[in-house]
């Protein structure tokens, strides 16, 4: 295996040219895909970019690609995985780009709560799990062994409403704040929503309150998104009247709530982009897309919601070195850091994902 320290001492013209010739040299058997996330010098490389819905489809329609090199993190590539052909590999040119978020909720801890709210109520016959996509592969698991779903920021609302046409309740890990503001797009009040607190008993709830609720919320949050505050929209409309403001609903419910418009990477670039030549937008969400955006059009103004820098250090963990080193390893015959699902996990993972997918 060659090894990547050497692609430290290298220009980044030197990068620039030897990812592009590696990148011909592979042709059509690696396929590159690169999350909205991802710094300049590896996006710029990617064939297919996205959010995590669009990219967990792109993945599964590649079946020519003998290679898909995921520039994204942990989670996304287990996706890539789960639902790619057999035959096909997936790559992480950096295996420590994870998710602190996907973190704060793990397969015991989601156990224990199920167990906890099967001694209080009806589990199986009442509540539905659903997993946001950032996580880990053993809950896309436990979802689909207990007729639960995946979903993304782009699909939360309508997931939950396939799921309440299925059971009452929902039982939502590991982004509270997705849960939150998609449960009360969909008319369920915060009063109906409790907060559960896997580090305590009955997650710091009470049987009544559990009973009563229609969505039981993970205590987890990302700690990126969990930057913007109200203040900051306040601060934005005060100075720029007219302005519009664009968040990723992984913002608190009350910056949700503040914000003209809400949705995955995807629409915020989308609306972005669609919108007029002089158009003013604060946009809410991870400042390697916000600094893209305003690169790409100069004749808009585009703010970044927040006064200090909040950007993803595991998304941008995926750089030009490790990306040359992967292409020129697969180059090589060698095959790095590969991402691979225990085919006992990845089948029920496979369930809830398809089930999203056949939904949305
Ligand atoms: P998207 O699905 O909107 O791309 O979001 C993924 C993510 O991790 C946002 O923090
Ligand atoms: Fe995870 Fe937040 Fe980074 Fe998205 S921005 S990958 S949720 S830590």
């Amino acid at each position: 295996m060659l090894p990547l320290e050497p692609y430290y001492e290298l220009s980044d013209a030197d990068l620039d040219r030897r990812i592009a010739i590696a990148k011909q040299a592979l042709g059509s058997a690696c396929v590159i895909l690169g999350h909205h996330y991802q710094r300049e010098e590896v996006y710029k490389f990617a064939d297919l970019t996205g959010d995590s819905l669009k990219l967990s489809r792109l993945a599964s329609q590649r079946a020519d690609a003998r290679y898909i090199v995921f520039c994204g993190v942990h989670f996304m590539a287990e996706v890539a995985d789960i639902l790619s052909a057999p035959g096909q590999t997936v790559i992480l040119p950096d295996l420590a780009a994870g998710c602190s978020m996907a973190d704060m909720a793990d397969l015991p801890r989601v156990e224990s709560a199920w167990r906890q709210l099967g001694e209080i109520l009806d589990v199986d016959g009442l509540v539905t799990p659903i997993t946001y996509v950032n996580s880990m592969a053993d809950l896309k698991a436990f979802c689909g062994d207990h007729n639960g779903v995946v979903c993304t920021s782009s699909n939360a609302t309508r997931i939950l409403e396939w799921a309440f046409s299925q059971r009452e309740k929902v039982l939502f890990f590991p982004d509270q704040h997705l849960g939150r503001v998609s449960a009360h797009a969909l008319g369920v009040s915060l009063d109906e929503m409790v907060l559960w607190d896997p580090t305590r008993p009955l997650g710091g709830s009470d049987p009544e309150t559990l009973r009563r609720a229609k969505v039981i919320l993970w205590d987890g949050y990302c700690s990126v998104h969990q930057m913007f505050q109200p203040a900051h929209v306040e601060l934005f409309r005060a100075r720029h009247p007219g302005i519009r403001v664009i968040v990723h609903p992984e913002c608190s419910f009350e910056v949700c709530q503040m914000a003209d418009l809400r949705g995955s990477t995807e629409l915020i670039q989308k609306s972005v982009r669609e919108s007029p030549s002089g158009s003013v937008w604060a946009v809410g969400t991870e400042l390697n897309l916000v600094n893209r955006l305003k690169h790409e059009m100069p004749d808009k103004e585009i703010h970044f919601l927040c006064p200090t820098i909040c950007m993803c250090s595991t998304m941008f963990r995926i750089d030009a070195q490790h990306l040359c080193w992967t292409l020129e390893n697969l180059q090589a015959g060698e095959v790095v850091n590969v991402i691979s699902v225990a085919s006992e996990v990845a089948a029920p993972a496979r369930v809830a994902l398809e089930r999203m997918l056949a939904i949305v």
